[in-house]
């Protein structure tokens, strides 16, 4: 037997109706928000993630499927939405078209990580990125269309944490200022972060080493280094939040792991999944663009895992309802009775009611027990008395009530 790759899933048959409800749920949610939807390719040049996601971040440096297709060209399998999109925006022209442009999609990543519980190599993100604007307003605009989705899939349970982390300007202010604190404590700090301090001082921040924590925990703020317009920004950002009655958190704490950030960083964490309990991440790129080859056009956008939603709602009880289940199993005895069942089958299908019969020869009794295995809302059973009356037998499998119903009123009665 070959089973599947580390790190990676199949959504089986019996729950692609919860992903299907993600889905619906984001992209109606999107849509409300002004945004239509980008499907990008899977791979883009390596250029695209070295440029735009950066070359100091785990995921360029660690995480990336990179190869030489045939034709000697370094490709990448995307581990994010954003640069792709970004990278679509500058080649189709979108820039000098009109803006905002406000742009959700849906679609697996590739991130080779240790896997664990809401880790895996292949994933799946729903993300927008709205681009174009600088105003603040725009930055809450995004963070409510977070927020709105998680509320309508059904979670109400994460907390918001947001933070600034400047400019370009006022960012190098702050990395020297941080680089002289933890270069005083480098003796303490894990291999990786004695690494990243002349890299990306930044990353360290979050940091999940307990020393690198004790360290961090004194470290300069950046609140207190951001320029006059930055530290504006971002008021603005949190008096929008309030006046929408979005609760939030300041924690200076999120740096995000991507290189393409400025100004407003946000994440959406959950205490129900885990190590692994950030459900939502996002926040402001206003170089990203330029960098990819495009104007100077800002960016603000997110992507939320769809497999640690899934988990989420697994793990608080939230139930997806089904729209696949069965609402009527017709149970015939005979020959007869299976072409009578075959019309109203038919019927019934053609009004959008999930209806299905006997495809396996079974007797009664085992089709009960199948309809029971499979959810079925009614059972309809059609002898040689009910094709003579033209009538059927309709159980309610829930408690088992029985009616007779005329074969021309079935459609009417469900
Ligand atoms: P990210 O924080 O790297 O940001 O990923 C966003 C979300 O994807 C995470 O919060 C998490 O739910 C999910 N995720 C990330 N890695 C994995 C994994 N290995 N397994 C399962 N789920 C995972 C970005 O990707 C940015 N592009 C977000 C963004 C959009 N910023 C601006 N626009």
């Amino acid at each position: 037997m070959i089973s599947v790759p580390k790190g990676t899933k199949d959504v089986l048959p019996q729950d692609s109706y919860k992903w299907q409800f993600i889905e619906r749920t984001a992209a109606r949610v999107a849509k409300t928000f002004g945004a239509s939807e980008i499907r990008t390719p899977t791979f883009e040049h390596t250029e695209v993630f070295l440029r735009g996601v950066g070359e100091t971040t785990d995921i360029v440096n660690k995480e990336m499927y990179t190869f030489l297709d045939k034709g000697g060209r370094s490709i990448t399998l995307k581990p994010e939405g954003t640069a792709g999109v970004a990278r679509a925006f500058v080649d189709n022209g979108l820039i000098n078209g009109v803006l905002p442009g406000k742009i959700y999609y849906i679609t697996q990543c590739f991130r080779y990580e240790r896997p664990q519980a809401g880790r895996l190599r292949e994933f799946h993100q729903f993300g927008v990125e709205f681009l174009g604007a600088s105003n603040a307003n725009i930055d809450a605009e995004v963070i409510m269309l977070a927020s709105t989705f998680l509320k309508e899939v059904g979670i109400n349970n994460v907390s918001l944490y947001i933070n600034s982390i400047g400019c370009k300007n006022c960012r190098k202010k702050y990395q020297q200022a941080l680089i002289e604190y933890l270069g005083k404590n480098i003796d303490a700090l894990c291999p990786l972060c004695k690494d990243r301090l002349e890299k990306n001082p930044l990353r360290i921040l979050d940091c999940k080493n307990e020393d690198c924590k004790k360290i961090t925990a004194n470290a300069p703020k950046i609140l207190d280094y951001i320029c006059d317009e930055c530290s504006e920004h971002f008021e603005k950002v949190k008096k929008l939040l309030t006046v929408a009655k979005v609760p939030f958190k300041v924690d200076a704490g999120i740096v995000r792991g991507l290189d393409y950030y400025t100004r407003t960083v946000f994440e959406f964490v959950s205490d129900n999944i885990g190590a692994q309990g950030t459900v939502c991440g996002g926040g402001r790129y206003d170089g990203l663009i330029a960098q990819l080859g495009g104007n100077d056009v800002p960016g603000i956008g997110f992507a939320v895992g769809i497999e640690r939603i899934l988990m989420l709602l697994e793990n608080t009880g939230v139930q997806i309802p089904n729209p696949n289940k069965v609402k009527v199993y017709f149970a015939p005895m005979g020959e007869e009775a299976e072409e009578v069942a075959f019309k109203l089958c038919t019927a019934l299908r053609e009004k959008g009611i999930v209806a299905d019969f006997d495809h396996m020869n079974r007797g009664i009794k085992s089709q009960f027990k199948y309809a029971d295995k499979i959810g079925a809302e009614y059972v309809a059973v059609i002898g040689s008395d009910e094709i003579a009356s033209g009538t059927l037998k309709l159980k309610r499998m829930a408690d088992g009530q029985e009616s007779m119903v005329p074969f021309d009123s079935l459609i009417e009665r469900l």
